[in-house]
């Protein structure tokens, strides 16, 4: 089964960027583990810092995979055309935030990518991924 997961522009510096925001650990480390808790998904990754770049792989993985776990990152809160992606493509969604967006600066309470997702979380840290794995391979 295959699952993709797409981070939008600066989760590369996960683990070195606010870690008192998004944590401390590399998302390199994190997709090693996510890789051992579900030997039965077979993950793409993919990271970009540039919109056409995450709009390019999810219309790439979109007819092809079981889901697509996205974090838009601050592409979140202005990418019209990342929320059109999304529903353009077959592959159902869930919108991943580490932290809680609504708890911070205002703009980022808005998303143009959440009424296009099947679902959204946020705020639960790395562990997002995992649960957002769980609901779409139904594992
Ligand atoms: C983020 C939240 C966004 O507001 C922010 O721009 C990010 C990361 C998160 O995972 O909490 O880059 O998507």
């Amino acid at each position: 089964m295959k699952i993709a997961i797409i981070n939008g522009p600066n989760l590369n510096l996960l683990g070195k960027r606010e870690p008192g925001v998004y944590g401390s650990q590399d998302f390199g480390s994190y997709l090693e583990a996510l890789r051992i808790s579900f030997p039965e998904v077979e993950f793409s990754y993919f990271q970009s810092n540039v919109e056409g770049e995450l709009i390019n792989e999810i219309q790439r993985v979109g007819f092809s995979v079981k889901g697509i776990v996205l974090n838009p990152a601050g592409y979140t809160h202005t990418s019209v055309a990342i929320g059109d992606a999304i529903a353009a493509i077959q592959a159902p969604v869930v919108e991943v935030h580490i932290s809680n967006v609504h708890a911070r600066e205002e703009f980022r309470h808005i998303s143009h990518v959440s009424a296009k997702a099947a679902g959204t979380i946020c705020g639960l840290g790395l562990k997002g991924y995992e649960l957002a794995i769980r609901f779409l391979s139904g594992l």
